[in-house]
């Protein structure tokens, strides 16, 4: 069988529905962003901490909560090929920190200001913002109980957006209060979904006897009204959770935070308490909610550590960079390199290679011409590539410069002159070319 027939015949393997590549081309606008969030971390003396991917089932099972979406419904979950241990491809971070938090007894020396990021998997239907492998960026806040802390957290989502030049941004915030209020709550929301049990759809109608507040979540349109007249949690709630939701409204307000207090705002995951809030965009289309979290004092406890209260937010990379890209605030795409270099294999090949190393040593970031046949190519094919890569100047050494212990050095940006330099001369030569286009 000949080569190409070979290749004819050979299937192409492509990726995993819903977990996309990260091609060159975006890479830039990823360094960007992560970039933001290192400085917005240092800014507010976040820690960084990283989990890794897989976990023990158990983790989000008790971490999460056995009757949501993610649980029931979403994650990757597979049993270990030697002992059987029921393991998880992380669905979110917060239960893996705080198993992790547990685990190594960070709170021991007192509260603790965490971030973390990376992939996460939901095994979802995937469309425009809503993707099987995504990745989130997430801080979370363990040891703190008053509501300075929760108003820290969404001063930080909103200097972030600020810093991204993300437009069209919305906050919006609510209170799950405690417990015993939601069990209240709970029970006026049997009754009268129960009174109206026609109009339930069927996730709903088991919800109804498993997690009655996952209702509320529904975006069934049907079932917009019946939601709507629901008894509102906000109605539940005692003293100590109005106050502390008061004092967080009152903390937003005094540095110019809007926010819109939505009574349905409930979140996928049950580990909440007291605050909760999503910062939610119109221009994305059903995928708008860019970042979300909450206050979620009871589940250090509820997985095996010392009671502390903690609370955090999480934010969806693609979702942000798409947001970005919406608002126009992307940045301008990068020069692969400084200074391109070009030869005519050989001796000339040895010395270029001579030349750009000491560019690198200069700090200088610099493309080797290398030929794709592993022989030559034309100097004007060279040119071509020098100008595609971006580089503000290409080094060209061909056998007349080199009998002369030269190079020519080409402005390929601004002005266009070649001149010729000492091989000596270069690294220097390259250097006062890029100050001087800087001054
Ligand atoms: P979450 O709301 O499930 O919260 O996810 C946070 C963010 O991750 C969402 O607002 C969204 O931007 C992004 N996201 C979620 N699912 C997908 C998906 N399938 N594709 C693309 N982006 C997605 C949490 O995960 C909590 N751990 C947040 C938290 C931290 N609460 C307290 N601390």
């Amino acid at each position: 069988m000949t080569d190409q027939a070979k290749t004819q015949k050979i299937q192409k393997i492509n990726g995993v529905r819903g977990m996309n590549d990260l091609l060159p081309a975006d890479a830039a606008q990823w360094t960007h962003l992560e970039h933001v969030l290192r400085d917005l971390t240092r800014a507010y003396g976040y820690e960084f901490l990283r989990t890794p991917i897989v976990e023990a089932t158990a983790v989000f099972q008790r971490g999460i909560g056995e009757v949501t979406d993610i649980v029931e419904k979403e994650m990757y979950s597979f049993e270990d090929r030697l002992n059987g241990e029921q393991l998880t491809l992380r669905p979110e971070g917060t239960a893996a920190v705080v198993r992790s938090v547990v685990e190594n007894n960070l709170l021991y020396e007192g509260p603790k200001r965490l971030w973390y990021t990376g992939p996460m998997f939901r095994h979802e239907r995937p469309q425009r913002g809503r993707y099987r492998q995504f990745h989130q960026f997430g801080i979370e806040a363990m040891g703190f109980a008053g509501p300075d802390i929760d108003a820290e957290i969404i001063l930080m989502g909103q200097r972030l957006w600020d810093e991204l030049g993300l437009k069209g941004v919305r906050l919006e915030i609510n209170s799950l209060g405690q417990a015993p209020e939601r069990a209240e709550h709970r029970a006026a929301l049997v009754t009268y979904f129960e009174k109206n049990k026609e109009q339930l759809d069927e996730d709903s109608q088991r919800r109804l006897l498993t997690n009655p507040l996952r209702i509320l979540d529904s975006k069934n349109p049907a079932m917009q009204d019946l939601i709507e007249g629901a008894p509102k949690l906000l109605d539940f709630l005692g003293e100590e959770s109005l106050k502390h939701f008061e004092a967080v409204q009152a903390l937003l307000k005094a540095n110019n935070i809007p926010c819109k207090i939505n009574p349905r705002l409930v979140r996928g995951l049950d580990y909440y308490n007291l605050t909760v809030f999503e910062w939610i965009t119109e221009e994305l289309g059903a995928q708008g909610t860019i970042a979300g979290g909450g206050r979620y004092d009871p589940l250090i406890e509820r997985m095996g550590g010392k009671a502390a209260p903690a609370c955090g937010w999480a934010m969806g990379m693609e979702r942000v960079l798409e947001l970005m890209k919406v608002s126009g605030s992307l940045p301008e795409p990068q020069a692969q390199c400084d200074a391109f270099v070009i030869h005519q294999g050989g001796e000339t090949l040895t010395a270029a290679m001579i030349i750009a190393e000491r560019l690198r040593n200069a700090g200088i970031d610099v493309i080797l011409f290398c030929p794709p046949d592993g022989q030559s190519a034309s100097f004007k094919s060279q040119m071509k590539k020098a100008d595609a890569s971006g580089a503000a100047y290409a080094v060209i050494i061909g056998p007349d410069e080199l009998a002369q212990n030269e190079a020519q050095l080409k402005d390929l940006r601004s002005t266009g002159v070649q001149k010729a330099v000492a091989l000596d001369g270069v690294v220097d030569a390259v250097i006062d070319a890029i100050v001087g286009s800087t001054e």
